[in-house]
């Protein structure tokens, strides 16, 4: 048995994906992701959508103490 897809949330940025998975845009496109973790935008801001850009970043709210700083990047 395959090792179950793992999303993974991280804090004011992007959902992590590590797996197999076929990406479907809004045109029914389907694209398989060359890499075995990708970063999805769930902010709006990125500029290549649907993968997240680091732009997250710009006009975020204060981080809370003991907050991470920030993800891994996994893009870009
Ligand atoms: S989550 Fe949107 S740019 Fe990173």
């Amino acid at each position: 048995m395959s090792e179950p897809l793992r999303i993974r949330v991280c804090p004011q940025g992007p959902l992590l994906v590590h797996g197999e998975f076929v990406l479907v845009d809004e045109d029914g496109t389907e694209t398989v992701p060359q890499r075995s973790s990708v970063a999805l935008c769930r902010c709006g801001r990125s500029t290549i959508q649907p993968l997240c850009d680091g732009n997250h970043k710009v006009g975020r709210p204060p981080i809370e103490p003991g907050e991470p700083l920030e993800c891994p990047r996994l893009v870009g």
